[in-house]
């Protein structure tokens, strides 16, 4: 076992909150952006400082087994210290629970939202080298641009607030690791703190301001998320222009799918993703959704990655019964992890029944939601000819169009380790 120096910094990424105000189905920090999960995102900051250091990520209890594997893989060749913890009902419990794992030889500790995915790894140095260079406790801010208003219950205006005395506060917020510890062991169990700085300074401890960066916005809404989208859109487009790849840049790439599954009156129906009440059903291993898989043989082959069978399996027992969400994520997954972003996918359901064109705005709304990327449905008959004809059962064509992501370029020197 390779021996790395002890890190004299921590980093602790709380990722534990449920993400109601973005309103998604995964707790926020599993939410994809272009791809990858905010966690991967914000990891990846975080593996790019220029001082290796002790990485706790502090997960929902549903997705830790997750977290570990979005951990490992942000931290690629980055040999390091991570360790994956449970959160708690709070910010502040989350931050506590990775105060707990906290290293001998860690002196200055980091704590930084999961949510603020796009955040530079320069803002994570600055913020160490402050907090050494002077002994307290630093936190990013950004000065206020809107004229803020104190606002009372009823709506009405009250006052203007001197804005020039006002800074937005971002993460990561880094601490001497004696003052961070202490704080939070004096902080008041009824207090309902937003962020680690109101702890340190309630205890009374000074807390100083090193300026933010824009980039280091919290996701909050669906909003922010397009804003994060859009502003990976445009690099990807600057990076590609700068690096002379707009001509040779390598080719997106098609691959097609198709399946069929016979029906069986005895299982519902499922297609699409979508359960079909009073539908027969089709019969397979899994739970026979023809649409599904054609998807994800369509993808995977124009990955290069194989087909539904050879990844999935035909009789594996933890797939008996599973759902389309199922086979997509894990071959989205796979995907993105070989480099590639889907750019669209289409499906078409051959068949007599059921008909799809009443439900098919909702399994398009269902498909390019989890793929992160426009899927359309369509539906044919076959004039009564052939096995779909003799209702025999359905089958489904999908083709999709994935994209090579750019690499972007270095942007430091590449530590490593080992010693
Ligand atoms: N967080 C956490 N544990 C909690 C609550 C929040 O680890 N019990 C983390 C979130 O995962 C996020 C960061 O703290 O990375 C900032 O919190 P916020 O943006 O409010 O995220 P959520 O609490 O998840 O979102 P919301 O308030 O909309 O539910
Ligand atoms: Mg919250």
């Amino acid at each position: 076992m390779t021996e790395y120096a002890a890190p004299a910094v921590a980093v602790i990424v709380v990722a534990a909150g449920s993400g109601a105000r973005l309103g998604a189905a995964e707790p926020k920090a599993f939410v994809l952006l272009r791809g990858r999960t905010l966690l991967e995102r914000a990891l990846g900051s975080v593996f790019g400082m220029i001082e290796p250091a002790q990485v706790i990520v502090v997960a929902p209890d549903s997705h830790l087994s997750e977290a570990r594997v979005i951990a490992a893989s942000a931290a690629g060749a980055a040999a390091s210290y991570i360790d994956v913890v449970v959160g708690g009902p709070t910010r502040a419990d989350s931050v506590n629970r990775g105060l707990a794992v906290l290293r001998p030889g860690v002196e200055t500790v980091l704590v930084h939202d999961a949510a603020r995915a796009l955040t530079p790894s320069s803002l994570c140095d600055a913020v160490v080298a402050a907090v050494r260079s002077t002994g307290h406790g630093i936190v990013p801010g950004l000065a206020l641009v809107d004229t803020i208003k104190h606002v009372d219950t009823e709506g009405t205006i009250r006052a203007t607030v001197d804005r020039s005395a006002l800074s937005a506060m971002q993460t990561p917020q880094g601490f001497p690791r004696n003052v961070l510890l202490a704080a939070m062991n004096a902080a008041d169990p009824a207090g309902t703190p937003t962020d680690d700085a109101e702890i340190v300074a309630a205890a009374g401890h000074p807390v100083g301001v090193i300026p933010g960066d824009p980039l280091a916005f919290k996701i909050t809404t669906p909003w922010d998320l397009h804003r994060a989208e859009a502003f990976l859109d445009e690099r990807a487009r600057t990076d590609a222009a700068a690096f002379g790849q707009q001509a040779d840049a390598p080719s997106p790439r098609i691959g097609s799918g198709f399946d069929v599954h016979g029906y069986d009156d005895a299982a519902p129906l499922w297609l699409a993703g979508l359960f079909w009440p009073g539908e027969r059903g089709l019969s397979g291993h899994s739970d026979g959704d023809a649409a599904v898989h054609a998807i994800c043989d369509a993808l995977l082959s124009a990955a290069g990655l194989g087909d539904v069978g050879g990844v999935f399996g035909v009789a594996d027992p933890r797939l008996e019964g599973a759902h389309g969400d199922v086979f997509l994520r894990e071959t989205l997954r796979r995907v993105t992890a070989a480099g590639f972003r889907v750019g669209n996918v289409t499906v078409q359901i051959i068949g007599n029944r059921p008909k799809v064109g009443p439900r098919r705005l909702e399994a398009e709304g269902y498909l390019s939601a989890i793929m992160s990327a426009p899927v359309s449905v369509s539906a044919t008959t076959t004039d009564r000819l052939g096995f779909t004809g003799r209702g025999e059962g359905i089958a489904a064509l999908a083709t999709a169009l994935i994209v090579p992501l750019i690499p972007l370029p270095e942007t430091g020197p590449v530590l490593s380790w080992d010693v």
